[in-house]
């Protein structure tokens, strides 16, 4: 049976008649028609009743430590994983490095690129070192894909990039939403039917969420997004959904000419520059999904040259800083109306948790008050609007991670002195309000 559709050549949008103009992007004459076959006869799925030991969960430890931690373990076979990140953060590097493992430990690996030439390919392999030969393909076509997959059995397939494979029976153009839709959703099937674990590459939009359909995050099993600042050499790789382990986990790479590096000790790697501090930094134990991080929490507050005084943040949400602004204005009496306020996490890290407002607040009475709190002092825990200090989670956690860095001065919430740090001679400091902090941390 023939069916008649009407789509639009740019972004995909499918209509039941003919227009000049698409109405979602705007464009003339885009929309044109296209004849689909349709299957008459179809084979039908039954139903059926499955016992627990019919099927076990398989997963392989890759032996790439931070890859296996945000992955909740390791790769689970017959998965499906869509990798985001944006132009040249290092996601082809990442999936070359997964491949190669997968190799090394038996397992069969196909590697299609539908963005760089097999020359391309294989001299990445070789920059990257990697010694173990796996099968590669150049294509965009998911015809080609499908025929590939059909005829040997992968344990691994890499699809770089879900935006520049196409199904050549449809009208629209290779990354609109529409062939989006129908090459993930066939090769998913294919490939899940087959026990075939597979990661597809997305590309970002400038708002950084993966380029096309939302829908596409809903229909694999973990999404994970690689970020960092391209200046910078660590890239961080966060689960933003997965069916079979946490979402808070941080896997965190240095990037090197040879590659990737896990980076197995964040803490040293995050506050390894911060020999001689002046006023306004301080140390906070940030925890990410199981594992503690130290960071620095830096802050300046010049005096302002504007009407409105500035107040900016990077790594800490910014209606928070205006809440915590207020109740030291409020609290301790200090005047910021005319104090430009900084704060910036060093090393691009994003803190979601509110325990990090006492670090945030005692940066910011370092600089005001132009006091140094010291190298090895470490400061935890949220803080109400009426200044108090209040508990977090994870406290031995945290104080553990500090004893860890030899950091021997912590500022924390109360409840925190049955807790054991694990370190001999560490003075634990609980704080009841900010103005015990501004007493104790800030009195010259
Ligand atoms: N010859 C090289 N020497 C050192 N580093 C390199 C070299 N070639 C590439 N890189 C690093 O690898 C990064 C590119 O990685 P990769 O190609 O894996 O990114 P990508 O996310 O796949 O990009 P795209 O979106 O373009 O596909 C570069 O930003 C650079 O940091
Ligand atoms: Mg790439």
């Amino acid at each position: 049976m023939k069916k008649t559709v009407f789509a639009c050549d740019a972004c995909g949008y499918e209509t039941h008649k003919w227009m000049g103009k698409c109405p979602r992007c705007s464009g003339w004459d885009t929309i044109k028609e296209y004849k689909i076959e349709k299957e008459e006869t179809q084979v039908h799925e039954k139903p059926l009743i499955v016992n627990d030991e019919d099927f076990i969960e398989e997963k392989i430890v890759l032996g790439m430590a931070e890859m296996d931690r945000v992955l909740g373990g390791g790769l689970v076979s017959g998965s499906s994983i869509l990798l985001g990140g944006d132009p040249g953060i290092g996601k082809t590097t990442l999936c070359f490095e997964i491949a190669s493992k997968m190799v090394e430990l038996g397992h069969n690996v196909l590697y299609i690129s539908g963005e760089e030439s097999l020359k391309q390919l294989s001299l990445r392999k070789k920059r990257l070192n990697l010694q173990k030969p796996f099968s590669m393909l150049t294509t965009n076509r998911l015809e080609d894909i499908l025929h590939a997959i059909r005829e040997t059995p992968y344990n691994l397939v890499v699809i770089d990039s879900i935006q520049s494979t196409y199904n050549t029976s449809l009208p629209m153009l290779p990354g609109s939403i529409g062939q989006i839709k129908d090459v993930s959703s066939n090769l998913i099937m294919e490939m899940k039917r087959a026990d075939m674990a597979h990661i597809f590459i997305g590309h970002v939009t400038k708002e950084g969420v993966i380029a096309g359909p939302k829908i596409l995050e809903h229909m694999v099993d973990t999404v994970l997004y690689f970020e960092g600042d391209k200046m910078l050499p660590y890239r961080l790789l966060r689960a933003i959904k997965n069916r079979f382990g946490p979402v808070d986990e941080v896997g965190i790479f240095q990037m090197s000419k040879q590659g990737l590096i896990s980076v197995e000790n964040p803490s040293q790697f995050f506050v390894s520059e911060r020999s001689n501090i002046g006023s306004g930094s301080t140390l906070f134990p940030y925890i990410t999904g199981s594992r503690p991080i130290i960071l620095e929490v830096q802050a300046i507050t010049p005096k302002t040259n504007f009407s409105i005084p500035k107040r900016i943040s990077l790594g800490y949400d910014s209606n928070r800083l205006f809440i915590i602004i207020a109740i030291l204005e409020k609290v301790l009496g200090k005047p910021f109306f005319d104090r430009d306020v900084y704060v910036n996490v060093t090393g691009g890290m994003k803190v979601n948790e509110t325990a990090i407002d006492l670090a945030v607040a005692a940066s910011i009475l370092s600089s005001y008050k132009d006091i140094n709190i010291g190298k090895n002092t470490c400061l935890f825990g949220e803080i109400g609007l009426t200044g108090e200090v209040r508990k977090v989670v994870n406290m031995e956690l945290r104080l553990k991670e500090c004893g860890r860095l030899g950091i021997n001065r912590i500022f924390c919430p109360q409840g925190v002195e049955g807790v054991d740090s694990g370190v001999a001679g560490m003075e634990i400091i609980p704080l009841k309000n900010v103005k015990e902090l501004n007493s104790l941390a800030f009195s010259k």
